[in-house]
């Protein structure tokens, strides 16, 4: 059976990076799809303004795992920032693209990743 999946979604999905909930973060970032039902969380540690660790997850289909695990190879070692500039075409691209159907998927890291961060403004900055 052929995928409709890249090789590198394929690789995330099967062996995800930085999966599981982190024990005191600094942050926690929420986006669900109400179309599908999905669900994903993501925990970050923040240190002089960057991203020093970053832990998820999610409760989704396999595009939805596979951008969540890349979007933290990605997040990690950046600024809040730059960080929070981070689109779901970035993430994409890096998996050598999505489906069509599974664009929206992408969505979800990118947003729950926002969420993150702005809750941590929210704490720290103010
Ligand atoms: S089908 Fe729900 S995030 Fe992919």
């Amino acid at each position: 059976m052929k995928y409709p999946y890249s090789k590198r979604v394929i690789e995330h999905f099967r062996h995800p990076h930085h999966m599981g909930r982190m024990k005191n973060p600094d942050a926690v970032g929420v986006a669900g799809n109400p179309v599908c039902g999905d669900v994903m969380y993501i925990y970050i540690k923040v240190k002089d303004n960057r991203i020093i660790d970053l832990k998820w997850e999610t409760m989704g289909c396999a595009a939805a795992i596979a951008t969540t695990s890349m979007l933290a190879d990605l997040a990690i070692g950046k600024t809040l920032d730059e960080a929070e500039k981070l689109t779901k075409k970035e993430v994409a691209d890096a998996l050598e693209g999505l489906p069509p159907i599974k664009m929206h998927c992408s969505n979800l890291a990118a947003d729950a990743l926002r969420d993150a961060i702005k809750k941590y403004r929210e704490k720290h900055e103010n």
